[in-house]
């Protein structure tokens, strides 16, 4: 090549931004000393190494002609029974589900089928960036609405439609985490979620409901999803689209997730994985639907949940012990992630190079918002992959560090 490369580039990648989020990890992974809240990964303790590495090899020696074969692009119809009767689900139809290469897939296909570059995707602010890039792929423009303690407010989500409305602006769809939220551990409880499928009714705009961390509660009642939600009690089951995840308990490495909505979305999200990922890794959708089907699955949710739900209670404690006034924080049901205000005036991102020197590490809260909806004074904690022993000291270190 004489030219470079890069003068050949499409517009949409020489303008594609770099993960700031991947960056931090790279300043903050393999340093000795270092403790780190800063990834969002799980925990390797909770991995079950073992068992799928027995059910791997069984699958392939009992199934090698089907499974090492190209598969369909909807997913493995096995699984998909499997899933049907995990999610206790039985009466969904084979066209209103879809198996994903994680859910990062499911959430870029179904973006993909509805929208156009320079459409709107209203969605939580802050919300989880992965999500967010996945939709700007495809040149979806993210608007943020605040958040309260349960979540996306009700009313500022109207106010903001109501706008977009006004204006004629071309709004796809609303995009909920609505269960321990990434970054903020938030959880809508039941009638914030009905408030938020009205609004949704109201406007007539899809959900799409994102639901990775549901299986990981330590505290509280399990709740009704939107999806469920929006099917049973008002009716109206083409409203939401779910998207959930084996990542974050079989692990993320095995990119297994599923979408299940209305056969007009799920249609158009089969054939654009026909033209890309073709389908998803078909010999870890048997051993998936093997692990699920011998029984191992609800075990092996209790006890990661046994794992986590210490780490958790240990971060809070020590926050309790050594945060100064005027500190607030997210007490998160479940999840990975405590989301800590800091007072007015604090800026996380000049902080968080004076935390790298004190071997303490996370990820300012600016890098979760919407491009020019940043807030300063926020940041995210994530209690699920540090060893339980290095909590409370991680905590000591970054209090030490606040006005
Ligand atoms: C809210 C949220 N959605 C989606 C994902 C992506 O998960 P997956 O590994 O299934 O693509 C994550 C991962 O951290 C997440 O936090």
């Amino acid at each position: 090549m004489t030219r470079k490369i890069e003068e050949l580039y499409s517009k949409s990648t020489a303008s594609m931004r770099h993960s700031f989020i991947r960056q931090i990890l790279k300043v903050t992974k393999g340093v000795p000393g270092m403790i780190s809240f800063a990834g969002g990964l799980p925990s390797p303790d909770t991995f079950p190494k073992a068992l799928l590495a027995d059910l791997f090899a069984e699958v392939i020696r009992e199934e090698g002609d089907e499974v090492l074969q190209y598969g369909a692009s909807d997913g493995d119809k096995v699984f998909k029974e499997v899933i049907k009767d995990f999610e206790e689900v039985p009466y969904l139809s084979d066209e209103e589900l879809m198996i994903t290469v994680g859910s990062t897939n499911a959430i870029y296909y179904f973006t993909r089928t509805l929208v156009d570059p320079g459409d709107i995707v209203v969605c939580e602010a802050p919300g989880f960036p992965g999500s967010l890039a996945a939709m700007e792929a495809c040149g979806a423009r993210m608007i943020g609405v605040e958040m309260d303690d349960l979540g996306m407010i009700p009313e500022r989500l109207r106010q903001v439609l109501r706008k977009l409305t006004d204006t004629r602006e071309p709004v796809k769809f609303i995009y909920v985490i609505p269960e321990f939220q990434n970054p903020t551990g938030k959880t809508m409880d039941l009638e914030r979620r009905r408030q938020i499928i009205e609004v949704a009714m109201e406007f007539d705009l899809p959900i799409l409901e994102d639901q990775p961390y549901r299986e990981l509660r330590y505290s509280g009642k399990r709740i009704i999803t939107l999806w469920e939600l929006a099917r049973t009690e008002f009716n109206d089951p083409k409203r939401v689209t779910i998207a959930k995840s084996f990542s974050k308990i079989l692990g993320p490495g095995l990119r297994l997730g599923f979408a299940a909505g209305p056969p007009e979305i799920i249609g158009p999200m089969v054939k654009w994985a026909q033209k890309t990922t073709v389908s998803p890794d078909c010999a870890t959708q048997r051993v998936t639907a093997r692990f699920i089907e011998k029984g191992l699955m609800k075990e092996h949710i209790s006890r990661i949940i046994e794992h986590y739900r210490p780490k958790r209670d240990a971060m809070l404690k020590a926050l309790e012990r050594y945060m100064p006034d005027g500190v607030t924080w997210t007490v998160p049901e479940g999840g990975m992630f405590i989301w800590v205000s800091l007072k007015e005036g604090v800026d996380t991102d000049k902080l968080f190079e004076r935390a790298i020197e004190h071997q303490v590490a996370f990820i300012p809260g600016s890098k979760f918002y919407p491009h020019g909806m940043e807030k300063k004074n926020e940041m995210r904690l994530n209690f699920s992959y540090p060893g339980l022993d290095s909590i409370d000291e991680g905590i000591r270190r970054l209090a030490a560090l606040l006005p």
